[in-house]
């Protein structure tokens, strides 16, 4: 690995402009204490947020964290909560597996732990749904301990400092040695969280703003005029396109929906039925009955991590007694908790299948 440090004087000056930057322009996020009120933001705020954060953007984290405040607002609450509610409030959110370890993480810190987080970083890998980045993340901003945070915001901007080409993600060891190298001793959450918003903001994707940067005279990059060049990434490989079907089966107002299993992607969640699309697999188009079915003229698009769907939609009506889910009556279908994915599936077979009826 290329020695990628920087040495501890610079290091010193690069956090401590950083952090001085912060002070004045840290965004007003509802999980963060500001940098100035001298106390640490509570560790159950800290993990949720983080947790939500997970390849999600802050503007669509924040209207959930602040739901989830009001109806579960310590993590007692939460571990007690009905889980079927708490997918339900994580609908739209995406990544399901997370509400499932968000669950029994909930649970383990309320009954095995007295409701007390762990403060150091490898006591809290062991909780569900908890790797190495929400570890560190949490260790630093709850508990001000010195831990080394990379997130995708962060490598942007480590990458730009020292110039590190190693294509992401091989690049990713130099990018920790190097933030670990500019961590300073003190403030640790306030420095990774000052990162973060200086790759959100001044250090963004497609265009870096350098000349109000706090560390453009550190900056490798900047120097070389290339700071949009950063970080290099691998090609991505183009996402397989699977096919699957999905069924609107609807009686006097209402639509059959079903409870997917847990080992299922967005496993536990309330659903159209479907005909078991997978990753690795396209749906078989059988329909779940005989009947009269007609398939509608727009599909859905998709967009997973690692493969695209492309959703029909099968519609009939459906039997007076239901041999399997329940009826929802649809024009409360927005309180049903269903993943954006079978949102987009209904709206489709609700505009076009019933146009007077649009949501
Ligand atoms: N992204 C992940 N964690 C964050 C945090 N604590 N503040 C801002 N953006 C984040």
């Amino acid at each position: 690995m290329r020695r990628v440090q920087s040495d501890r004087h610079k290091a010193g000056e690069i956090s401590a402009a950083l952090l001085a930057h912060y002070d004045r322009h840290a965004r007003a996020l509802p999980w963060r204490i500001p940098p100035k009120a001298n106390r640490r933001a509570e560790p159950y705020h800290v993990w949720l947020s983080e947790i939500m954060l997970q390849q999600t953007t802050v503007a669509a984290v924040i209207p959930y964290f602040e739901k989830f405040m009001s109806r579960w607002p310590d993590v007692a609450a939460l571990a007690a909560a009905d889980p079927a509610e708490v997918m339900a409030a994580w609908a739209g959110l995406g990544y399901y597996a997370r509400t499932r370890n968000l669950i029994a993480c909930a649970k383990f810190v309320a009954n095995e732990l007295g409701g007390a987080f762990p403060q150091e970083e490898r006591e809290l890998l062991k909780l569900p749904g908890v790797g190495p980045y929400t570890s560190a993340a949490i260790s630093a901003i709850a508990f001000g301990k010195r831990t080394v945070v990379v997130d995708a915001n962060i490598e942007r901007v480590v990458a730009r400092l020292f110039q590190i080409d190693t294509p992401l993600p091989l690049g990713k060891k130099e990018i920790h040695a190097a933030t670990d190298s500019i961590t300073p001793p003190a403030r640790a959450g306030d420095f990774a969280q000052a990162m973060m918003d200086l790759g959100a903001s001044l250090c963004s994707v497609k265009g870096p703003e350098c000349s109000s940067c706090p560390i453009s005279a550190y900056c490798g990059a900047f120097q070389n005029g290339n700071a949009a060049g950063y970080p290099v990434k691998a090609p991505k490989k183009a996402k397989p396109v699977r096919r699957g079907t999905a069924y609107w089966i609807e009686r006097d107002g209402h639509v059959l929906l079903v409870r997917r299993e847990d080992t299922q992607m967005l496993g536990g969640m309330r659903a159209l039925p479907d005909d078991g699309w997978a990753a690795r697999q396209d749906g078989d188009a059988l329909q779940p009955f005989t009947g009269n079915w007609r398939i509608l003229d727009a599909a859905v698009q998709h967009s997973f991590t690692h493969f695209s769907l492309l959703l029909q939609i099968a519609v009939t009506e459906g039997p007076k007694q239901a041999e399997f889910g329940e009826y929802w009556p649809i024009n409360s279908l927005d309180k049903a908790g269903l993943p954006t994915l079978f949102l987009k599936a209904a709206t489709a077979a609700m505009s076009e299948n019933r146009p007077e009826k649009r949501v």
